[in-house]
């Protein structure tokens, strides 16, 4: 077993941020805004408006930010697939949005709900409780006027974060109120949001212990049993809750994916060694999430060298694998939650509701199986959330991050609306 522990002081790693420019003098800074944050760890994506192309180039911004760059809402005319709607997707994908500058027309734009090109599109497709940083910047007289500070009000009170510009010498050669914070400071605003945001979850602080992927029963010294498990619904689950600011820990079978920034992972390979390193975190866990594929059964006697290709035929004996997931849902304290998946066919939402019960689990969400869209490997999933009230969500065909999200919105409710749940204790 592989231990990794990453620290959880660098809120930027491994977040999603679009910056949104406008056509401002101060847009020429923005490529350095970008390189802060690629150096701190995020990924950065562009939009920026046709004015701001008269200040800062595309191709500058692509080059550090190593994405294309988005201007308009309409897609090239090579576009295929989801493209046609990345303005969508890209509001999904990021966990931030920062506008600097944002110019009065821009500012103008979004309090009146306008969406004529990506920028002021991503606006509105952005989840309401993503962090959105406004920083205007224009000649001070601009600023002060009465319809500036009036659209800067009415998005203020829709909980975007707008920053009063600094003050000192501006492009017209007057002095006064208008520019730009300079992109450490941005950078520095960006990272207070993300902390308080994550502050904001009820999953704050709290430990979360998920499994994913396969588990590998061996036949012999070089043969084993599996499943077709890629591990990528658990870990965006577990990238998901250390986004929120929870101390996560992934136990995973064998997979070929990158450790979430933030997550403790533990690697296994057997459902018997997922079943001990499980065990091992049962107490201190607040909620525990089986998102593994584990095999429900391991050959009796595995031979330790390869076996000889004698007999026509031969038997293999299973027997039954511990179920990690019942375990933790039948001893569980007040305070812990115990949250399953259920991997069916499309008539199989009674088998999850007969899961939730006989795993005592508070939460289930059934998984159903497509081949091409739903379940195994790919990175979309449809599920069906099914809590222990019986209350069910059933979610579209998403991609395996947002999916991810829903569910981790649905373990938030229960933290704070089911009675004895709430406040979660570290036990
Ligand atoms: O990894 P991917 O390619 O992204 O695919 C994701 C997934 C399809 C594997 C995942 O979304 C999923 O559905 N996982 C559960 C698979 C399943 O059908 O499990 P199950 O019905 O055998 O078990 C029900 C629950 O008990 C699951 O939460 C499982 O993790 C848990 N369990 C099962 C058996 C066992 N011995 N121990 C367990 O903890």
């Amino acid at each position: 077993m592989r231990h990794q522990t990453i620290h959880r002081d660098n809120v930027l790693r491994g977040k999603n941020i679009i910056i949104g420019i406008s056509g401002g003098i101060a847009a020429y800074k923005t490529p350095q805004i970008v390189r802060l944050l690629k150096k701190s760890g995020a990924k950065v994506r562009v939009a920026l408006t046709d004015g701001a192309t008269r200040f800062v180039s595309e191709l500058a911004l692509a080059t550090v930010s190593e994405e294309r760059v988005y201007r308009s809402i309409f897609p090239p005319a090579d576009t295929s697939g989801t493209d046609y709607t990345r303005h969508i997707s890209l509001g999904e994908w990021a966990d931030a949005f920062v506008i600097a500058p944002a110019t009065a027309n821009t500012l103008a734009k979004l309090s009146a709900g306008l969406c004529d090109d990506m920028l002021t599109a991503l606006f509105l497709t952005l989840r309401p409780r993503k962090p959105v940083l406004i920083f205007p910047a224009m000649d001070g007289q601009m600023f002060l006027s009465a319809s500036v500070q009036r659209n800067i009000a009415t998005l203020t009170a829709q909980g975007c974060r707008v920053i009063n510009p600094d003050s000192g010498e501006l492009a017209s050669g007057l002095c006064g109120v208008g520019r730009m914070p300079e992109p450490e400071s941005i950078v520095a605003s960006l990272q207070n949001a993300l902390h308080s945001t994550a502050a904001t979850s009820p999953l704050y602080g709290k430990s979360v212990v998920v499994t994913a992927g396969p588990t590998r029963e061996k036949i012999d010294g070089v043969r084993f049993i599996s499943n077709y498990s890629s591990g990528k619904m658990g870990f965006a689950i577990a990238r998901a809750a250390a986004k929120r600011g929870a101390m996560v820990t992934l136990i995973t079978g064998p997979v070929h994916l990158e450790t979430p920034p933030e997550v403790t992972r533990l690697d296994v390979e057997s459902a018997l060694e997922m079943h001990d390193t499980a065990l091992s975190c049962f107490k201190s866990c607040n909620v525990f999430i089986g998102a593994a594929a584990v095999s429900d059964y391991r050959p009796l006697d595995p031979s330790e060298g390869k076996m000889k290709k004698e007999n026509p035929e031969i038997e293999l004996t299973l027997v039954r694998n511990p179920d990690i997931l019942a375990e933790f849902g039948l001893q569980k304290a007040s305070g812990q939650l115990a949250v399953g998946f259920a991997l069916e066919t499309q008539t199989g939402l009674g088998n999850a509701r007969k899961k939730l019960k006989a795993k005592n689990l508070d939460l289930i969400a059934f998984n159903f199986f497509d081949r091409k869209t739903s379940g195994f490997e790919v990175d979309t999933n449809i599920l069906t959330l099914i809590d222990k009230e019986g209350v069910t969500t059933e979610l579209p065909l998403l991609s395996k991050d947002a999916a991810a999200g829903q569910l981790l919105d649905c373990i938030e409710k229960l933290c704070v609306y089911t009675p004895g749940i709430n406040p979660l204790k570290n036990v």
